[in-house]
């Protein structure tokens, strides 16, 4: 059983009502706490504040962002560095079994995560506690890369007369730098791999969503794990440039746009210090293509699971569905009943399926976007939004039909579909224009015909390949995640080879 020392959480089922409703109740209750974010070791001049506002309703603040000043990213890279040899020298064990603490804390703190999710970043309470699963994975999931990979050296082969053994280290001061869709999965993830491997981590969440990282920050802190070890420094882009430029710093994993981890990649480029290593998970132009021989049915529940759950706020999410011709006409009326029925509104409302989106930067960019479509003639199917959600960051959910992926000249990061179709005969075709995208991250493909999932297999350019499913939600360990080209460095994060990434081997030879 290859299962037998680590399980994924099982989480919480929302639709037993003796679960669910003391639940919502419990939420309701803590709407009214005022949340803080600020840096670890806060220094003598404090830093600029910031409101932390709900997405959905703009005037409802949830809590306050303290940012840390260039003396505080200085100070936290010092104490980083000091504590670091020290804690690769606790070695993998010790440090797994304070990941694990942390992951027992916060399966207990369920209900504050789940709220934050809820009031910070929008999210839907089964978004939210698919979240927070990740979350827990990723801990327990890397505290066993730690004790398995970061335990005993491993001996190496050598003439009688000689030892080999080969250990694996952390590379010294590693930067988290994380993205306000996943505010407390890719957060958490990317902090514990780097403390697994035996780094001090300093972590920069998302500008919108630092209040939970705040809380993962703190549990870990409870759980053992030293301070200094495991610093927060909330901000802006401004503290994430101080960071990156840090003559201390041995590392960054990074995910979000593909234009800031261009941006970091050129600024390690050109400072001074150790040749950092640079971990990036960045955009996508993910495509799902949909043959004749497709079931429709599953065909509607995954089109619209992966385009419109998390209001398309997934970097993994669909935005252009490849339909072949003979169907399509067919396809899109099915499609378009199943998206006539989605829900827009309060998260915080069981009923939801699509909630806002993250702030009004990104609600007027989607817009524009529309607007262009409109402009240039595009088939555009909008849903209505309902009365009542003008204070927050809603867009309405949009179908827009284009001839190929070739019309899009970048992401559209929100609930947009685009439409696309084509014949049998050009999907070698589809597959070029998909793979000249430059981007690599996930694919669809809905077929019953085993060459055709042999014939775009041997020929995508994409790091999750999905086949008669959704493309989104992939699940630690079992689908390890992440892209390549403008999608991303690798290793891929919830696999085998993530930790290696976050460290530096050593050799050591003994001639006895
Ligand atoms: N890991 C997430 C997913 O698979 C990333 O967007 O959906």
């Amino acid at each position: 059983d290859i299962f037998a020392d680590r399980r994924n959480s099982a989480g919480i089922d929302l639709s037993d009502p003796a679960v669910r409703e003391p639940l919502m109740a419990r939420l309701k209750n803590l709407e009214n706490i005022h949340w803080r974010a600020e840096p670890t070791f806060p220094g003598d001049t404090p830093g600029e504040i910031a409101p932390i506002t709900m997405p959905h309703d703009l005037s409802a603040v949830v809590g306050t962002r303290r940012d840390a000043t260039a003396e505080e990213v200085d100070d936290a890279f010092a104490r980083a560095a000091r504590i670091q040899p020290g804690w690769d020298a606790l070695g993998g064990e010790r440090r797994a079994l304070l990941l694990e603490e942390a992951a027992d804390l916060f399966e207990a703190h369920t209900d504050e995560f789940l709220s934050l999710c809820q009031r910070e970043a929008g999210k839907t309470l089964l978004d939210a506690v698919l979240e927070l699963r990740e979350a827990v994975d990723f801990l327990r999931y890397y505290a066993q890369g730690a004790r398995n990979q970061f335990g005993a050296p491993t001996i190496l082969p050598g003439p009688t007369g000689e030892e080999n053994s080969l250990s694996l280290h952390g590379r010294g001061v590693f930067a988290t730098i994380s993205p306000w869709n996943f505010p407390l999965a890719i957060f958490t993830g990317m902090a514990a791999a780097a403390l697994a491997a035996g780094n001090a981590v300093i972590a920069k969440p998302a500008e919108q969503t630092p209040l939970i990282a705040a809380l993962a920050v703190k549990l870990c802190h409870e759980a053992g794990i030293p301070p200094e070890a495991l610093q927060l420094l909330p901000g802006a882009g401004q503290v994430g440039q101080l960071i990156t430029a840090n003559p201390l710093l041995a590392g960054v994993a990074f995910t979000g746009s593909t234009e800031t981890a261009q941006a970091i990649n050129r600024t390690l480029a050109g400072r001074d210090g150790p040749i950092a290593t640079l971990i990036a998970e960045t955009g996508g132009q993910n495509a799902m293509i949909v043959d004749s021989s497709a079931l429709p049915e599953q065909v509607v529940r995954d089109v619209l699971a992966s385009a419109f759950q998390s209001a398309g706020q997934r970097c993994s999410a669909l935005r252009v569905l490849y339909l072949q011709d003979d169907i399509a006409d067919a396809m899109l009326a099915m499609i378009r009943g199943g998206f006539e029925a989605l829900n827009i509104g309060d998260p915080a409302s069981l009923a939801t399926d699509v909630g806002p989106v993250i702030d009004p930067d990104a609600q007027a960019r989607l817009e524009r976007h529309v607007a262009r479509c409109l402009a240039s003639d595009r088939k555009v199917t909008r849903l209505p939004l309902p009365p009542g959600v003008e204070a927050g960051c809603f867009v309405a959910p949009t179908i827009v039909e284009i001839g190929s992926i070739r019309d899009l000249s970048r992401e559209h990061f929100g609930p947009v579909l685009h439409v696309a179709r084509f014949k049998a005969s050009q999907l070698e075709q589809v597959i070029e224009d998909i793979n000249a995208s430059g981007y690599g991250l996930t694919l669809g493909l809905h077929s019953r015909i085993a060459a055709t999932r042999r014939f775009v297999q041997a020929r995508a350019r994409v790091g999750n390949f999905y086949v008669n499913r959704n493309q989104i939600g992939a699940v630690v360990e079992s689908q390890p995640f992440g892209g390549e080209g403008l999608s991303g460095t690798g290793p891929k994060a919830g696999g085998p080879h993530y930790l290696a990434r976050f460290a530096t081997e050593r050799v050591m030879t003994i001639d006895t």
